[in-house]
């Protein structure tokens, strides 16, 4: 990899983690990248790090612009270690003369590092700017977007918005703007890490949108910790976001399943194809060969989560489990919900997924079904009717809540 100039003497210095296939507990089948920012100017400026194992080409990045030695001041707009796991190692590096964060970020950093109080940390806080000699760099605290540490970084000479996680993907890739990769496999990208990462926090998304509008900040660029940067088409992840902010529901329908001796997979599919005779678009998840990555990014737009599971020791089956915890954790608004699944003697799943569907504010819209055994034609026109029922329910809610 080489580093790049995304803006005049402004360049990508960061890492390409093409092995990471697991990001606490995000499934990254593409990898990532850790997306660090140099700024040469009067003063040299690094925006983040990289996550520990990737120093080595970071730096090479950073030497082939200038020495490691001339950086002044190391911007940490998020502390998460994906982008400080190189700090500790570059300040003893490069002595910087300042550490700029906001006030949650110092104390994350003394939380994270031994020895980090003997650091030359200045703290910013939102409307606070520093002059780099021809160009400044203005800060706004993002709390929580994605940690209570996080800010964005803005340059106005450039209209270039350094934004941490916000505005990122998981995808490794040599290349590093928007319109050099697949448009339709970036945005698909990016739900998922929308969905995966910041769709708890969507009301403070809606928020800062409202303020970036009010301030009527001119963004030409978004540079983000994460994959892509938006050159060509930031105004597409600005609308993007106001969409998934907005938890916006399309009329679309996700099946979330797993099964023992392929009954409730059976009741799934009748399910799927009631949906489907009403022109509802449908997403079906067999949890023996899905993850829960994907399955919350297809919950993003989706109206309706079908929940199935057959019962086993008196309980839903435990990768069902799995799934509910994460998809509960994400707080998904706005959503209806159904129940179904296949038991033997027992048949507690299907009262139990409905308690899991309230637990997550899902409104039942339908009585569950169970099925004794193996279902009957009777049973699968049965699973049909619910599906058409969700469907048209579906159908009576708007897309936009806002
Ligand atoms: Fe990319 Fe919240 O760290």
């Amino acid at each position: 990899m080489q580093p790049t100039e995304i803006k005049k003497n402004i360049y990508w210095v960061g890492g390409v983690d093409w092995d990471i296939r697991d990001f606490h507990g995000y499934s990254t089948p593409s990898g990532t990248t850790y997306n660090a920012y140099l700024l040469t100017d009067e003063k040299t400026v690094l925006f983040d790090t990289v996550k520990k194992p990737l120093m080595g080409d970071m730096c090479a990045h950073i030497k082939k612009i200038v020495d490691l030695e001339k950086i002044d001041w190391i911007v940490v707009n998020h502390v998460e270690m994906d982008h400080s796991g190189a700090l500790p190692e570059m300040i003893e590096l490069i002595k910087p003369e300042k550490i700029i964060c906001s006030a949650n970020g110092k104390r994350a950093l003394h939380a994270h590092f031994a020895g980090s109080e003997d650091w030359p940390i200045e703290v910013v806080k939102s409307g606070d700017e520093i002059k780099t000699g021809e160009k400044t760099v203005q800060f706004m605290e993002t709390k929580m977007l994605h940690w209570p540490d996080s800010m964005f970084s803005y340059i106005p000479e450039d209209k270039l918005l350094i934004s941490q996680d916000a505005f990122g993907q998981h995808w490794a890739t040599g290349w590093r703007f928007d319109h050099q990769v697949d448009f339709g496999r970036l945005m698909h990208e990016s739900a998922k890490y929308y969905a995966n990462i910041l769709l708890p926090y969507s009301s403070l998304i809606q928020k800062l949108l409202s303020t970036v509008k009010e301030m009527g900040l001119e963004i030409d660029m978004i540079a983000p910790d994460h994959g892509l940067i938006w050159k060509e088409n930031p105004q597409a992840i600005i609308d993007a976001y106001d969409q998934w902010s907005q938890q916006a529901c399309s009329q679309k329908a996700v099946i979330v399943y797993d099964s023992m001796w392929h009954s409730t997979a059976d009741m799934a599919r009748a399910i799927a194809d009631g949906l489907q005779e009403e022109d509802i678009d449908v997403v079906v998840f067999n949890m023996m060969h899905s993850h829960r990555a994907d399955v919350i990014t297809e919950v993003l737009d989706s109206r309706a989560v079908i929940l199935g599971s057959s019962t086993l020791n008196n309980h839903y089956l435990p990768r069902m489990a799995d799934v509910i915890t994460y998809m509960k954790g994400l707080k998904p608004q706005y959503k209806i919900g159904a129940a179904f699944g296949s038991y033997g003697w027992g048949g507690e799943s299907v009262k139990q997924l409905e308690a899991e569907l309230e637990e997550a504010k899902m409104e039942i819209i339908v009585p569950g079904i169970k099925v004794q055994y193996v279902p009957t034609e009777d049973d699968l026109e049965n699973c049909r009717e619910l599906g058409r029922t969700v469907a048209r329910e579906i159908k009576k809610r708007p897309v936009c809540h806002k």
